[in-house]
């Protein structure tokens, strides 16, 4: 069967139909999805049996892997089971201990890993239990964000570097060895250009990691405050934004360089176990 690519949103997203990814895939097809990707920024694999060596084998198409980031101190334990390429990604609770990071909560707006001076420039996440409802992940298109900024904004944000914290996960916990942030001028993370240019499309994006604990260098607190909010209040408009609603064996790789991801919170009483990977990045500019 030959593959499909069927848009999922005018914002972002696709659906690649057509691939088994447990097994090998010709050059043709890699180099058909490295340009869907390029083009569609998310893309989304149904109906996948894989298990965590086909995940990683599939995730190294597309470069070199990282290894997962640090989590809440709990749980550092169960990820020292599991292979170092390998996030786990789940709210269950054995012996109790989490067997995996971010819980049931809500996860805010983010771009992951850009807490390091050269973040992944993707993530591979693929889904092994889901709730019957709720846990929704949604993304949102940078380039496009970036286009549509008014101009005074447009201009606030030329040049302008930003710094992403590192204390803290998309649900807000504090990273395993890290300490509470008082002062965001101070946070500890690392600085980027607000706007970045993508190495491969060559798009400007917007590129501002997540809101918590971020500073906008060389602007008073209160400006900086200011203009950040503004910033995360333009990116969730939904003309920007899809949300996945998942199903047991979807894949999505997202490009983390050209889009910002959020999760709604669940109920508790129900399970959500997935697997991630990231693809090693450079440094933006
Ligand atoms: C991630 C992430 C969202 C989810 O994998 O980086 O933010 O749906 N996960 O669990
Ligand atoms: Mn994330």
């Amino acid at each position: 069967m030959a593959m499909e690519i069927v848009p999922a949103t005018a914002a972002l997203g696709a659906e690649i139909r057509g691939l088994d990814l447990s097994k090998p895939l010709s050059d043709a097809d890699v180099e058909a999805l490295k340009e869907a990707w390029s083009d569609h920024i998310v893309l989304l694999f149904r109906g996948q049996k894989l298990t965590d060596d086909d995940l990683i084998r599939f995730s190294r198409l597309f470069g070199t892997l990282d290894i997962a980031p640090a989590s809440a101190t709990d749980y550092a334990g169960a990820q020292e089971k599991s292979r170092p390429e390998i996030w786990i990604i789940s709210n269950v609770v054995e012996n109790g201990k989490p067997i995996g990071a971010l819980g049931d909560k809500e996860a805010e707006w983010h771009t992951d890993m850009s807490y390091v001076a050269e973040p992944p420039m993707a993530s591979v996440l693929y889904s092994l239990e889901i709730p019957s409802k709720g846990g929704d992940t949604s993304f949102a298109n940078m380039y496009k964000a970036y286009e549509a900024l008014p101009a005074d904004l447009k201009r606030a944000v030329e040049g302008r570097i930003v710094n992403h914290d590192s204390s803290t996960t998309s649900v807000g916990e504090l990273r395993a060895g890290a300490g509470a942030v008082t002062d965001v001028r101070l946070a500890p993370g690392a600085k980027h250009p607000m706007v970045r240019t993508h190495p491969v499309t060559g798009g400007r994006a917007l590129y501002l990691g997540r809101r918590l604990n971020a500073y906008v260098e060389g602007l008073e607190l209160d400006e900086s405050e200011r203009l950040l909010d503004a910033l995360w209040a333009h990116c969730a408009k939904p003309e920007f934004s899809w949300t996945h609603k998942w199903r047991v064996g979807d894949l999505l790789i997202w490009d983390n360089r050209a889009a910002i991801h959020r999760r709604d919170g669940f109920d508790g009483n129900e399970r959500r176990v997935m697997h991630r990977t990231q693809i090693k990045g450079d440094r933006p500019r």
